[in-house]
């Protein structure tokens, strides 16, 4: 409890009448002293407490507050002359609120003289956690397929070799399919990214990254049609999330594989 000393002057006049007062204190809980002189509250000067300044309601503005994401991001992924320096602007990029949610930066997987760029959708739980694409179940199916035509993110040799990516860096809140705004943001990081690598042909698994390069979405009909963008073969593919939960689609995206062989040759 408070505090024991605080006795007004008249009572503090009076020896006894203070012991008294003391010990009711005491009594009450008082356990503490904070002052040697007592004091007199009621003849403190009563000043008028000052008003607290004014809270802003906002925060303070940032250097990017009201940039327009997508200029910004044009901006970056200009200046990123490397792969590595790519990493770094996407990893100090901070108007996609994804980020917040993110363990991980996830940016890319395999090897960057690779033929052939797999672009996916955006990391999940296992990406996430580990900083890698595609580490999970449809990771696992995904080299599985790619194996079954020589193609692997571990071959050193660029023949042989994957190099695999997202559109998005950061992972949605419980998986959920990134906005229009978010992919906007981050597609002058892909499109840089793809620049940079310079494939012989990119493949897209499922929409987001469909709808990414090319404006329309539409997989089940698009998947195993070549068509182009950024100058360059692509081949939409049907994701392997989607082929795990419907193993029958698994003929077409051999189809599309073989396909895909048949472009390499
Ligand atoms: N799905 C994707 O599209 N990308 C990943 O990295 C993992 C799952």
């Amino acid at each position: 409890m408070g505090i024991a000393t605080e006795v007004d002057t008249e009572i503090a006049d009076d020896w006894h009448a203070a012991l008294a007062a003391l010990a009711w204190e005491v009594e009450a809980g008082a356990d503490e002293a904070i002052g040697d002189a007592p004091i007199n509250r009621y003849e403190l000067a009563t000043e008028t407490p000052k008003p607290l300044a004014a809270k802003p309601s906002s925060p303070p503005p940032t250097p990017d507050a009201g940039a327009d994401p997508v200029a910004v991001a044009q901006a970056a992924a200009a200046d990123a002359a490397t792969l590595e320096a790519l990493r770094e602007a996407i990893a100090g990029f901070d108007l996609c609120d994804l980020k917040k949610g993110a363990r991980n930066t996830v940016f890319a997987d395999g090897n960057p003289k690779a033929r052939v760029l797999i672009l996916g959708e955006a990391p999940g739980a296992e990406e996430d956690r580990e900083g890698r694409p595609f580490v999970g179940r449809a990771g696992q199916l995904l080299d599985r397929m790619f194996a079954a035509i020589s193609l692997s993110r571990g071959s050193p040799d660029a023949e042989n070799a994957l190099y695999i990516t997202n559109v998005m860096p950061w992972r949605p809140p419980g998986n959920r399919d990134p906005e229009p705004a978010e992919i906007a943001m981050m597609l002058p990081f892909v499109q840089r990214h793809i620049a940079l690598v310079d494939p012989l042909v990119i493949v897209v698994l499922g929409n987001t990254p469909l709808f990414a390069l090319t404006g329309t979405r539409g997989i089940l009909r698009a998947r195993g049609h070549w068509s182009q963008a950024l100058g360059k073969p692509l081949l939409p593919m049907t994701h392997p999330a989607y082929l795990l939960r419907n193993p029958s689609a698994k003929r077409e995206a051999w189809a599309d594989l073989l396909s895909l062989q048949q472009r390499l040759r």
